[in-house]
C-alpha cells in the first residue's frame, strides 16, 4: 500500500506538527508529510519543517482577494502533492468551503477541550474559568463551523482548583501529542469509518497488528 501522504496547516509552535513527525520517524505511523502550509511567515514551525527537510510554503491570506481564493490556492498546493490526509496543527482559522469539498472527511483538526465544551479560541482558560473538573483534547474532523465536525478521539485530564491557564494547557498538551498522531496512524490503516455526526473505528485485521502497533500484541 503506497504511504499515505498528510499536509500540515500551522500558523504558529507547531508543537502537534513535531508529534506527527516524531511518530513518523519512530515508525509508529507509516505516512509522510508532504508539505507544511501556513498563514504566518513568522511561525516556528517554519524551522520544525526545515529542521526535517519537509518542504513548506508561506501563503499569506492578505494576499488574495476574498478568503475562498486562498482556499483554492491552499487545496491546489496539497493536491499537487498528492495529499490524501490534512492536518489542522495550531491553525488559526476557520476553513473555508474550497478545502472542505476538496478533501471531504480528509481534514482533521485538534482542539483543547472536550468539546462540544469550550469551543474556539482559549479552550483551557475557558475551562478553568467555568470550574470544570475535567477536561482535555479532541481531535476531529472538519466542517465550516467552529470546531463542530465529527469526534474521533478524545483524551481526558482533570482540572484542578489551583489550575492556571498555563499549567492545565501543559496537561492537556501531553494528550494532543499522543493522541493526534494515534488518529491520523488510524486513518492511515483504513480503519476510520463516518456516517453523519458518528466516527467508528474498525478493529485492526490481526494480520496487520505486529506491523504498526506494537502495543497491541502486549
Ligand atoms: C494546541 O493547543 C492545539 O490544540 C490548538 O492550538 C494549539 C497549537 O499548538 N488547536 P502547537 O502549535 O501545535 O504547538
Amino acid at each position: 500500500m503506497p504511504k499515505l501522504k498528510l499536509g500540515v496547516l500551522a500558523s504558529g509552535r507547531g508543537s502537534n506538527f513535531q508529534s506527527i513527525i516524531d511518530a513518523i520517524d519512530r515508525k509508529t505511523l507509516k505516512a509522510e508529510i508532504a508539505l507544511l502550509i501556513t498563514d504566518n511567515p513568522d511561525a516556528a514551525a517554519i524551522q520544525r519543517a526545515t529542521k526535517h527537510h519537509v518542504e513548506y510554503l508561506a501563503i499569506i491570506p492578505k494576499e488574495f482577494n476574498s478568503r475562498d481564493a486562498f482556499y483554492t490556492k491552499v487545496a491546489g498546493e496539497l493536491q499537487k502533492r498528492g495529499v490524501g490526509l490534512v492536518l489542522l496543527a495550531g491553525f488559526m482559522r476557520i476553513v473555508g468551503r474550497p478545502l472542505i469539498d476538496a478533501f471531504p472527511h480528509r481534514i482533521m483538526n485538534i482542539h483543547p477541550a472536550l468539546l462540544p465544551a469550550f469551543p474556539g479560541l482559549h479552550g483551557q482558560k475557558q475551562a478553568v474559568e467555568y470550574g470544570a473538573k475535567i477536561s482535555g483534547c479532541t481531535v476531529h474532523f472538519v466542517d465550516e463551523g467552529m470546531d463542530t465536525g465529527p469526534v474521533i478521539i478524545q483524551a481526558a485530564v482533570p482540572v484542578y482548583h489551583f489550575d492556571t491557564e498555563e499549567t492545565l494547557s501543559e496537561r492537556i498538551l501531553k494528550l494532543e501529542h499522543r493522541i493526534y498522531p494515534e488518529a491520523v496512524r488510524l486513518f492511515s490503516e483504513g480503519r476510520i469509518e463516518v456516517e453523519g455526526r458518528i466516527v467508528r473505528i474498525k478493529e485492526q485485521s490481526p494480520s496487520d497488528q505486529s506491523v504498526v502497533n506494537p502495543r497491541v500484541r502486549a
